[in-house]
């Protein structure tokens, strides 16, 4: 016989109750159920024959017809989620303000939040501090119990809008419930919320709807419809939702759809206008734009890893190989993101070679074009960006949102802290996570204000004004930190220094000198004077050293290979990774050396060589910030032990690198150790396994280049991101030697 478990008896089940079993609610407790996780799911149902499916298909533990029925057995750790029609909440708040103990986590999963907020205001005479709003941007024109689906969440986003009220402790619980069944969970005001989606999702329904009633309510409706194909259907499929779900969102975000109904009714007015005056090339101007603009909303969502997109990419590499020839890898991201920021602000046509066209690169790209700036590609890494001035940027039509890209948004901050509009940042679930006080505080000190949420996270609010100069010494070494205050002191009346603790990459100075605008540098000293213009320029970007890396290590630990990375950009606040390998015993030879666009450039041959285990000189740490992924890598096939010191930054990238490498490499087989500032590594024998990326492209290309030494197959899961700033990676891998399959799973 077997005794029940102790702890099983001390910790009893918390419960999920899920207040209708329709298809948000249903499958969410689907979700729960199959991947069997800590929860007793109850579901609160109208219908007997509800009951009956949902529990013959193991979608809930149990049924009860009402609240009542469930609401005295709920307490500390229970969640009630709310999966009713929007015009139902308010009732079923009332209900939960009488009978349910206040300190019962409450959620929900309505398409509008101002109007559950509201109710649940009216409901218990105040805003309770353990209700989190919430919305599962996942569904479909199916409805009810039948349509559930236990992957519906998987990849989708959740919005919550927590309230200023809303305690961090019920915050946590539900992300964690939504991200316990697959999905990205992302933060937004309750406006913000409901005023994006009246128009990205409440406008396109009554539209839709709207579109069918019309040719319903043609007297030949029936002859019409027979000779209605592809198109019609296409558009109109979202008019085959729930009737009862989406008279309710109509209601209850009456105003913000009002709104978004006005703007298109004015917009369809001068279309029609531009048929009756038979002005084609107006026509063709509008279909034009329009059809760029959607073709990139089509490939954004394509190659979007973690959010609509279902492709998982699997990376899995075969040990051995050398490498040999020539490549060049894709455009530097540093210099790509510069380039869009500056050319949009300067005065004149900005002609782009050699852009990154990766996602965090296009994430900016898409955000000047949605702050007004027309800009003509990326076509073969070829970029037109009309500026409009410093002071020509508009109020974009809601939060923008930087997809993976750190850059992005760090720097764009400083920019719209000069401008004359309030600007909302967010991004993905990864980015999400990552500080950004670091480029609040400063902006704040030059009196703009700044809103970020809960431990300084994005979504970031800049209220855009007039920053006043800064002298600015920075605590850490970061030239996101420091670009964002020099673009912020562009708008600044006089001088804006930044003193950095150590030297970073200075792409922003240099590109800025190229656009004619005056930069000091004196030794840790950048200043500039606000006020003055841009001037359009030529930009060349060259290969992204960070990208180069992962061949240069690849090379060096390959026996028999010999490489030659073309037009790398070996800027030295970059090139620590050189000085880094040298140290170990790397053959890298720099050729060709040029300077192209105000960069120094050069093509680097590398052969392979033995290394050697080194401690790694602190000064040298900033130099090589990104590229420590791949030189753990190096670490791991040298002979001897390698130490990192200095480098706690590792922890805030795009994921914490020292914990994810670590334990990738321990994974293989590897002795490393991590410290609250880096690593220490002893070299040695790797052998096959099965490594995460916890999201990160570095991460991912590290361990592609690490089984060339492995005794075995390596693979790496969830390589998504390699697209943020290395497209076309497998392939160029494949060619230079290294034997990888990519799939989707
Ligand atoms: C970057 C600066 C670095 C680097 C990042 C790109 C830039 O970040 O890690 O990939 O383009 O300014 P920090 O400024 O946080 O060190």
């Amino acid at each position: 016989m077997t005794l029940p478990n102790a702890t099983k008896l001390d910790t009893p089940i918390p419960k999920l109750v899920i207040i209708g079993l329709g298809l948000i609610g249903g499958s969410l407790a689907a979700a729960v159920k199959q991947r069997q996780l800590n929860w007793t799911v109850i579901g609160v149902v109208r219908r007997r024959e509800t009951v009956a499916y949902a529990l013959s298909k193991g979608i809930v533990d149990r049924c009860v017809f009402s609240l009542e029925d469930v609401a005295a057995q709920l307490g500390e750790g229970d969640i009630i989620v709310i999966a009713v029609p929007t015009l139902s909440v308010p009732g079923i708040m009332e209900q939960i303000s009488q009978m349910v103990d206040p300190r019962v986590i409450i959620t929900d999963g309505a398409s509008v939040k101002g109007s559950v907020v509201a109710a649940a205001e009216q409901a218990f005479g105040q805003l309770p501090r353990q209700f989190v709003p919430g919305h599962p941007i996942a569904g479909s024109e199916k409805s009810g119990v039948t349509a559930c689906n236990a992957d519906l969440y998987v990849r989708h986003r959740v919005i919550l809008t927590p309230l200023d009220v809303t305690l961090q402790e019920p915050l946590r619980r539900v992300t964690d419930l939504w991200q316990s069944v697959g999905a990205e969970v992302l933060t937004l005001s309750v406006e913000q919320h409901d005023a994006v989606l009246a128009l990205t999702s409440h406008l396109p329904h009554a539209i839709a709807y709207s579109l069918v009633d019309t040719l319903l309510n043609n007297g030949d409706s029936d002859n019409i419809l027979r000779y209605a194909a592809g198109g019609f259907r296409d558009f109109t499929r979202i008019a085959g939702s729930d009737p009862v779900m989406w008279r309710d969102i109509m209601c209850a975000n009456r105003e913000a759809i009002l709104k978004g109904i006005d703007l298109f009714q004015n917009n369809l007015s001068s279309l029609r206008q531009a048929v009756a005056d038979e002005d084609s090339d107006r026509l063709l101007d509008i279909f034009s734009r329009v059809k760029v603009a959607r073709d990139e909303f089509s490939v954004y969502h394509a190659t979007q890893p973690s959010a609509t997109n279902p492709a998982i990419l699997r990376y899995t590499v075969q040990p051995g190989g050398r490498l040999s020839g020539s490549l060049r890898v894709p455009g530097d991201k540093s210099i790509s993101h510069r380039a869009i920021m500056l050319g949009a602000i300067a005065e004149g046509i900005t002609e782009v070679t050699g852009f990154l066209e990766g996602e965090d690169a296009m994430a900016t790209l898409r955000a000047f074009k949605a702050m007004g700036v027309p800009i003509e590609g990326p076509d073969n890494g070829a970029v037109r960006i009309h500026g409009v001035g410093r002071h020509g940027l508009s109020a974009p039509a809601g939060p923008l949102n930087l997809g993976n890209a750190g850059t992005a948004m760090r720097l764009l901050a400083g920019l719209l802290a000069g401008q004359s509009f309030t600007s909302t940042l967010t991004g993905d679930q990864s980015l999400c996570k990552r500080p950004m006080e670091r480029v609040a505080r400063p902006l704040r000190a030059m009196g703009i204000p700044v809103d970020t949420q809960a431990e300084g996270r994005p979504p970031i609010t800049i209220h855009g004004g007039n920053p006043q100069a800064l002298d600015y010494a920075m605590p850490m070494a970061s030239a996101q930190v420091k670009s964002c205050v020099l673009l912020a002191g562009l708008y600044a009346h006089g001088e804006t220094s930044i003193v950095e603790p150590a030297p970073t990459r200075d792409h922003t100075e240099r590109m800025l000198r190229g656009f004619g605008y005056a930069v000091t540098t004196d030794g840790r000293r950048i200043s500039l004077v606000g006020g003055g213009q841009l001037q359009a320029a030529s930009i060349d970007i060259p290969a992204d050293i960070s990208s180069a890396a992962f061949f240069m290590v690849a090379a060096t630990i390959a026996p028999g290979s010999d490489i030659t990375l073309e037009h790398v950009g070996i800027n030295p606040t970059r090139d620590g990774v050189i000085t880094i390998l040298r140290l170990m015993g790397a053959d890298i030879q720099l050729l060709n050396r040029r300077t192209v666009g105000g960069e120094p450039v050069a093509d680097i041959r590398v052969r392979h060589a033995p290394l050697t285990g080194i401690p790694i000189p602190p000064d040298l740490v900033p130099l090589a910030i990104d590229e420590f992924p791949a030189l753990f890598i190096a670490a791991a096939c040298a002979e001897g032990r390698t130490v990192l010191t200095g480098a706690e930054e590792l922890r805030v990238k795009e994921s914490d690198r020292i914990q994810v490498m670590v334990a990738g490499l321990r994974t293989l087989g590897v002795d490393a150790e991590a410290t609250p500032d880096g690593v220490i590594i002893e070299g040695g024998q790797l052998r096959g396994g099965a490594v995460e990326t916890h999201d990160d492209h570095r991460v991912a290309m590290s361990f592609t280049v690490a089984a060339l030494r492995a005794a075995g197959a390596v693979v790496i899961n969830n390589c998504g991101h390699v697209a943020t700033s290395f497209p076309g990676f497998v392939e160029l891998a494949r060619r230079a030697g290294i034997s990888i399959e990519q799939e989707v799973v």
